[in-house]
């Protein structure tokens, strides 16, 4: 018996010291995640600089793959809560859980920076002082993808194929229920309606993985719909799923103009090429260097902005937003590597 209890209490004894460890250490360890390691924008442009960012601020930064499972991130939060991180920078895998992570931060007293998906359940945000989120202004790609493409489409009369004045339009959505695909879906196709301009919706297809895989499949299956002949435009909410398209595009020997959001070194390539008209940059990068800023003041116990050029909104979303930028065939020079 008294054997049983002097283990138990060594091994109470070496847990403590585990999960204080790091912080013992001194070195500040953030938890992270990226939803899915299969996704070309969060696992190509801003995982690996929240790794190299992490390095040049002498942090060490863990980032577990979620694998599109809600589940799955609740888990390893915990994990991460259990091992004694000092900060928590989490990606949503549904938006609408933001909650559930946010209540686990907070009975832990870990500060918590959410990125890439925006927390979509009301009042979310303001149920923890040390929350914040880092991305972008969800709107703002559909608006700049949006005038560039009507811009084009003005250039371009003979893109309107049937010559009736409209748009017959296909889109590739994204992931239903993400602020971004949400958001995306209405700006771009607003901006036509803004300029005297109608449109018509041949087809509309969700896909929650973001997927070329998706993006070629849908492609190619309306070209060989009954409506294939009369698609004008391609709206893809990411390059991703745009990459697919034109695969499909080519395999069918059709030319349409097609327009995606990310400005993923390959878009910049297709641009380059002709097979693309347009992108819009999501800057991956920035957003990583926030996200790590701002981790790495709340470890600390300091204002997150502290010594960063970074603006907090203070209008309840919390949120640092970085700036997106269109990419057309006129300057996609600028963001070739
Ligand atoms: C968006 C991005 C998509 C996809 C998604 C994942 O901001 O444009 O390509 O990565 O985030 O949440
Ligand atoms: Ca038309």
């Amino acid at each position: 018996m008294k054997k049983t209890l002097l283990l138990a209490l060594v091994a109470m004894v070496s847990f403590a010291s585990f999960a204080n460890g790091q912080k013992e250490s001194g070195k500040i360890v953030i938890g992270a995640n990226i939803y899915s390691f299969a996704d070309n924008f969060m696992n190509g442009v801003v995982k690996p600089e929240l790794e190299s960012y992490a390095k040049t601020k002498g942090v060490e930064i863990q980032i577990v793959d979620s694998e599109g499972q809600q589940a799955k991130l609740n888990d390893q939060v915990d994990v991460f809560i259990t091992k004694g991180v000092n900060v928590l920078a989490i990606n949503l895998v549904d938006p609408a859980a933001a909650q559930t992570i946010i209540n686990k931060a907070r009975a832990a007293k870990i500060p918590l920076i959410l990125f890439n998906k925006e927390a979509t359940e009301p009042g979310a945000m303001a149920s923890y002082d040390k929350v914040w989120y880092v991305g972008t202004d969800s709107a703002e790609a559909g608006v700049i993808q949006g005038k560039m493409m009507v811009s084009d489409w003005k250039k371009n009369p003979a893109w309107d194929k049937n010559g009736d004045g409209t748009v017959q339009y296909v889109m590739l959505k994204g992931e239903p229920g993400h602020p971004d695909a949400e958001a995306r879906t209405v700006e771009s196709v607003k901006a036509f309606r803004d300029a005297g301009i109608n449109v018509e919706q041949l087809a509309l297809e969700a896909d929650p993985n973001w997927s070329t895989v998706h993006g070629n499949d849908k492609m190619a299956a309306w070209l060989t719909s009954s409506f294939g002949s009369k698609i004008e435009l391609v709206i893809c909410n990411n390059d991703g799923m745009a990459f697919g398209a034109i695969t499909a595009l080519k395999a069918a020997g059709v030319k349409l103009p097609i327009y995606g959001v990310d400005a993923l070194d390959q878009a910049i390539t297709h641009i380059a090429d002709g097979e693309m008209n347009g992108t819009v940059l999501n800057d991956g990068k920035n957003q990583a260097r926030a996200t790590v800023d701002l981790a790495v003041n709340a470890a600390m116990g300091k204002n997150v902005t502290e010594g960063t050029n970074w603006k907090v909104q203070t209008n309840g979303t919390k949120a640092v937003r970085v700036a997106y930028i269109g990419v057309t065939a006129a300057n996609y020079m600028e963001y070739k590597k």
